[in-house]
């Protein structure tokens, strides 16, 4: 059984250092400041689903290092709020929308997507939420929050990366989990809670594939940069996160865990 690994305190308080800079770049090919499987062909291939304009009002649920949130913004000129429990990923955000002359658009808070969200009811035009749905333990509560904040007629995009596709063995998933809280589904949970929540699913796709493009290239820039990267990890902390993203690259490319991104919608009236 592998210990737990620190991904997300380390990431976010080195986030600006040139080693994780550099293998951002090589990872990612455009960097925007993501910790994710997400790339900006990605993305910007699924915003317009959103239908935003700058009137509007995203929430970003689970900002991590505010990357996303603060591209949007600079994208549609949409205002954003990001939330996430993690405070490094909240400061290092809070830094990064001020570097790009997004503070008046782009805030961050620390706050628990488990529990209550400190908003009142039908206060964004979307909630976006990319690649940390797997670690919130009470999903369809999550949903029914999102419901409420979010104005009838509008949508929500989220991406689930670990979707039970084929058969994964107990040393595999806890390989996969190793970073922290990991909630693992079947195809037709997400389907079935969104609906139970009070959602509508519009869209549903497949995009694995760049979990299993982004983890590869991830693994690789890591071991160029090894050196570098042990004076901010240790030895221990690297060569555990080199088993993870190994891990994630292995059961993506099998297609025994899949990456599923949701389009959802509240209905109108
Ligand atoms: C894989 S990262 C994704 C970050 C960001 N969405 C991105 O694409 O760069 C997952 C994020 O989920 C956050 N997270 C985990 N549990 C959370 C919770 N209960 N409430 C809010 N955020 C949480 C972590 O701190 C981390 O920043």
């Amino acid at each position: 059984m592998p210990e737990r690994i620190d991904l997300f305190d380390s990431t976010y308080g080195h986030f600006t250092e040139q080693v994780l800079d550099s293998i951002r770049k090589e990872t990612f090919g455009v960097d925007i400041g993501q910790n994710s499987w997400l790339t900006v062909d990605e993305y910007d291939r699924v915003l317009p689903w959103l239908r935003l304009t700058p009137e509007h009002h995203v929430l970003e649920v689970a900002s991590g290092s505010g990357g996303p949130a603060v591209y949007l913004s600079n994208t549609a000129g949409c205002r954003v709020t990001g939330i996430d429990a993690n405070e490094r990923g909240v400061a290092t955000a809070s830094q990064m929308a001020i570097r790009s002359n997004q503070a008046h658009r782009v805030g961050f808070a620390v706050a628990d997507a488990n529990t209550r969200l400190p908003f009142e009811d039908h206060t964004f035009d979307a909630v976006l939420c990319i690649d940390s749905m797997n670690h919130f333990p009470d999903r369809l509560a999550v949903f029914k929050e999102w419901h409420r904040v979010l104005r009838p007629g509008h949508r929500a995009i989220f991406t689930d990366p670990v979707v039970i596709t084929g058969p994964v063995t107990n040393d595999e998933l806890a390989m996969r989990s190793s970073i922290g809280f990991f909630l693992f589904v079947p195809p037709g949970v997400n389907e079935r809670l969104i609906e139970e929540a009070g959602l509508q699913l519009v869209r549903e796709e497949d995009v694995t594939e760049n979990a299993a493009l982004v983890s590869g290239r991830w693994h690789e820039a890591r071991r160029r940069h090894r050196g570098d990267l042990l004076k901010v990890e240790g030895e221990e902390r690297y060569d555990g996160l080199q088993r993870f993203f190994a891990a994630v690259h292995r059961l993506t490319t099998e297609r025994r865990l899949s990456r599923i991104l949701y389009l959802v919608e509240k209905r109108a009236g």
